[in-house]
């Protein structure tokens, strides 16, 4: 090993500003930044001519070898962070779940062993929060000693995840004392079980009745509701996958109030829409079977200004992939057992700076914003994780801003036989990436070793929150 690693030459990027600069790695952290760092003996030298540096990728919303709709995730901790790797994400935050009636730190430890000996990159985990009976409050605060600075409940997927509103109220009021942050998966659960069970009596079986018997409507409502409990119990409230433009006004009108209401939004829903991805009766479809569903086209522009107004703050990816052939096929007959989700850890970053930057929607700066920095912050990493400066864990992506990528099933490295972006060709891609000092992709290929991945113990906020 060289006792530091100096890459010169490079064009730095934080969310704050673009400059020309140096940067000095020592063991896993950044020692120095700035132009013209002298060599001494001994150090390894990486020429970033022409390059972007770019702070490492966070993704706060994967599902990594998550039991779900009859089926398990089809990418684990090795296969699901090794691709994260490749497409220049860094650190990651899953989600362990807690069974009903059992303590959260089981399920944490459950999760903890899925990644001990796979992860490739760092991790943090949110807790999935099923049940507050016994002692679920007092769960929490130890959770949140363990580092799980952040709960997700559901409002959706009733008799499977969702919790009523004196749970999420309870677990708000909770959080408000203990500096951690409720993630809401907001969309109005009952009433969409009402339009489904409608739909499915009306002979509706189709993968596309999955998206047509949610509508936007019901996701706006949960959001409303999701923030005004917040308000109500003076917590913050982040809200995850949001999808379309209503729901979008509703967190813009709490922002503008001054309310502490966050959310974020993924690439399939600014990317791809009904029109152009669903085909109507075909099984095809099920590829792509998610939650919240794909919306009208209309939405996507609404949700690259929001990015751009910080009406929302990041973007994560959701992924949850299960294979076509084997796992979304459970729902040939019924589209209610097509497991819900897609694949897409790797391409995020590839995917937000092609349409992003590259169609003139995002700054370069907004860019790093949304996929490391605001990330970091709102979940308790930064400036351990989410920014290259000195005492800052080195994560670097070496970042081609030229480089061409066709994106397809045939050449990803997730474990899943389709791509939700199958042909998109991007421009940008990771050239190289250091995770804590180490170099651990290069062309496209993964050189570290399984299990070097760490458990990110994040920081609650104890309520600093604006
Ligand atoms: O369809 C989705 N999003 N699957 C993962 C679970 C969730 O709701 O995030
Ligand atoms: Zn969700
Ligand atoms: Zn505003
Ligand atoms: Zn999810």
């Amino acid at each position: 090993m060289p006792v530091g690693t100096l890459i010169q030459n490079g064009t730095l990027v934080t969310a704050e500003k673009t400059f020309a600069a140096d940067v000095l790695i020592e063991g896993r952290t950044i020692k120095e930044v700035r132009a013209g760092i002298e060599l001494v003996n001994g150090h390894e030298v990486i020429d970033a001519q022409g390059m972007l540096l770019l702070p490492g990728g966070i993704d706060v919303h994967t599902h990594l070898d998550m039991p779900f709709g009859g089926t398990t995730s089809s990418d684990d901790f090795l296969t699901g962070t090794r691709a994260a790797a490749i497409g220049g994400t860094t650190t990651i935050v899953d989600f362990a779940i807690q069974a009903k009636g059992t303590k959260m730190r089981g399920a944490l430890d459950i999760w903890l062993g899925k990644a001990a000996e796979k992860a490739c990159i760092d991790y943090g985990l949110h807790m999935i929060v099923t049940d507050l009976a016994g002692a679920g409050l007092e769960d929490m605060d130890e959770l949140v000693r363990e580092g799980v600075a952040s709960f997700k409940l559901f409002m959706a997927y009733p008799n499977v995840l969702m919790v009523d509103d004196g749970t999420i109220f309870r677990a708000l009021q909770q959080t408000a004392k203990n500096g951690a942050l409720i993630c809401m998966h907001a969309e109005n659960g009952s009433a969409i079980d009402v339009i489904v069970q409608q739909a499915l009596a009306e002979g509706k079986t189709a993968p596309i009745y999955h998206a047509l018997t949610r509508p936007t409507k019901a996701e706006a409502e949960a959001v409303n509701r999701a923030i005004a409990l917040a308000e109500i119990a003076g917590a913050p409230v982040y809200i995850v996958h949001l999808s379309s433009e209503d729901a979008l006004n509703k967190v813009r009108e709490a922002r503008d109030r001054g309310v502490p209401a966050f959310a974020e939004t993924c690439p399939q829903y600014l990317l791809l829409s009904l029109e152009d991805n669903m085909k109507g009766e075909s099984f095809e479809d099920a590829k792509y079977v998610f939650t919240p569903p794909l919306r009208e086209k209309k939405n996507q522009p609404k949700l690259w200004d929001g990015l751009k107004d910080d009406h929302l703050q990041v973007v994560s990816t959701d992924h949850c992939p299960f294979c076509f052939a084997d796992q979304k096929v459970l729902g040939k007959d019924d589209f209610t057992k097509i497991p819900n989700g897609g694949p897409g850890i790797e391409n995020r970053l590839q995917l937000i700076h092609h349409y992003g930057v590259g169609q003139g929607k995002l700054s370069l700066n907004r860019f790093v914003e949304i996929t490391a920095t605001a990330p970091a912050k709102i979940f308790g990493m930064y400036p351990k994780k989410g920014t290259i400066a000195p005492g800052s864990d080195a994560d670097i992506v070496i970042w081609d801003a030229n480089a061409s990528h066709l994106i397809s099933a045939a050449t990803h490295n997730m474990r899943c036989d389709f791509s939700m972006f199958e042909g998109h060709r991007v421009k940008g891609n990771a050239r190289q990436v250091f995770s804590r000092g180490e170099l651990v992709v290069e062309g496209g290929k993964f050189l570290g070793k399984p299990g070097r991945g760490e458990y990110l113990k994040r920081d609650a906020r104890g309520g600093a929150w604006q």
